[in-house]
């Protein structure tokens, strides 16, 4: 059996960590796979998030499954953190998923169930795990222009361009916020735009969310995602906690969908989760339990939001330092794009060889196009970065 098999390549972004756990180097530095890191270079559990797990092992009482739509509480917390306070939910459905992957992979599914023949159209460059998620739930891709690497800017013209060869019925992938691996957003002009385009041409925007809070803030980073609910006529959001919540292996997330009416979203939430059903048959509950706590108590979900947003301007500060050392470095103002981008990632904008040269010579890891995990610089070594950056030139 297993003879027909050869070997998988290893994951671009994964086998990162494992390289750099392997690398003896004291000095070396960890920018490859997206986890938020503090100042010491630890990745902590958050402060909400402990009390509410202290919570949770005080109150459970037992284990049994909890239900193929995971916990509502988290699903409607979820759904409040998404679309506001207020939010008309009258056609919406949530249901909780094994991380953001999880929620990607049962939108793909359900996809392919409503509209087998429809293309999904990803940015160039996207994440590395959208292509194959989408293929192996047998749904064909293209992609649209999206990334000047020479300005490290949004091709904005190109991208409508370029999605203009997109059919009626086709699905957008887009990056709700903090583009990965770019950093490079729309701004809420051009989204507006984007929307109208969508809705003229009908075309089903596919929405990936799974880093609200890290770029303009918690509300703010939420501004496109609201903006094409007040618009389209349906919709599905993939989301994450992941990274605000800091709950990485306790793998949570939420499928989203927004329908044309109260009864037609219930039926495709239904399918949705027939779809993980097969996939997984329920959700892992923990971290789901613990967000839920956070979410409906007032002084947690404060002091959550209090250090997420500290999360957020330590990042947006090691973006400033880490341009500005740059361009002493450089003596040019090449890289500073860096302070202006958002979210965890940016792409140098080298070559992979270059790549290459900083993790052999200075045990600097970062993904192979050059994307770097801002969350992962060192606060005191910007300027000892910016110099090995320059010195592969
Ligand atoms: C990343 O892009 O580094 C993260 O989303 C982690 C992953 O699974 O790739």
């Amino acid at each position: 059996m297993f003879e027909t098999l050869t070997a998988a390549p290893p994951d671009k972004i994964l086998n990162l960590s494992v390289l750099y756990k392997a690398d003896p180097r004291p000095e070396k530095m960890d920018l490859g796979v997206g986890v938020y890191k503090d100042s010491s270079g630890a990745t902590v559990i958050m402060k909400a998030v402990r009390e509410a797990e202290k919570r949770l092992y005080d109150s459970q009482s037992t284990k049994t499954y909890v239900g193929m739509g995971g916990d509502e509480g988290f699903n409607k917390g979820m759904l409040k953190m998404v679309f506001g306070d207020g939010a008309d939910l009258s056609r919406v459905f949530a249901c909780q998923t094994a991380g953001g992957s999880g929620a990607l992979r049962t939108i793909a599914d359900l996809l392919k169930r409503a509209k087998p023949d429809a293309t999904v159209w990803l940015s160039d460059p996207t994440w590395a795990n959208h292509a194959p998620i989408l293929k192996a739930a047998n749904l064909p891709t293209a992609t649209y222009p999206y990334f000047d690497a020479a300005s490290g800017s949004v091709k904005f013209d190109a991208m409508l361009e370029g999605l203009k060869a997109a059919k009626a019925g086709d699905i957008i992938l887009l990056h709700g916020c903090c583009h990965n691996p770019t950093g490079a957003n729309l701004n809420l002009a051009q989204w507006a735009k984007v929307v109208d385009f969508l809705v003229e041409r009908n075309l089903f925007p596919f929405v990936d969310l799974a880093y609200q809070g890290f770029g303009d803030g918690l509300e703010e980073d939420c501004a496109p995602v609201r903006l094409l609910a007040g618009k389209v006529p349906e919709m599905a959001v993939a989301t994450s906690c992941s990274k605000n919540f800091s709950v990485y292996r306790d793998r949570v997330g939420a499928v989203i969908l927004l329908g044309k009416d109260a009864e037609s979203v219930k039926i495709a939430g239904s399918q949705a989760l027939t779809v993980t059903r097969v996939l997984y048959s329920m959700p892992p509950d923990h971290a789901a339990a613990a967000v839920r706590i956070i979410l409906e108590d007032d002084d947690l979900r404060a002091n959550w939001k209090a250090e997420l947003e500290d999360m957020r301007l330590r990042m947006l500060n090691l973006r400033k330092g880490f341009a500005e050392a740059l361009r002493r470095q450089s003596n040019s103002d090449r890289f500073d794009f860096i302070a202006d981008h958002r979210g965890m990632f940016s792409r140098l904008g080298i070559t992979e060889a270059q790549v290459d040269r900083l993790r052999d010579e200075y045990g600097i890891y970062m993904v192979g196009d050059s994307r770097f995990n801002v969350a992962g610089l060192k606060e005191d070594r910007l300027e000892e970065l910016a110099k090995a950056v320059v010195s592969v030139l």
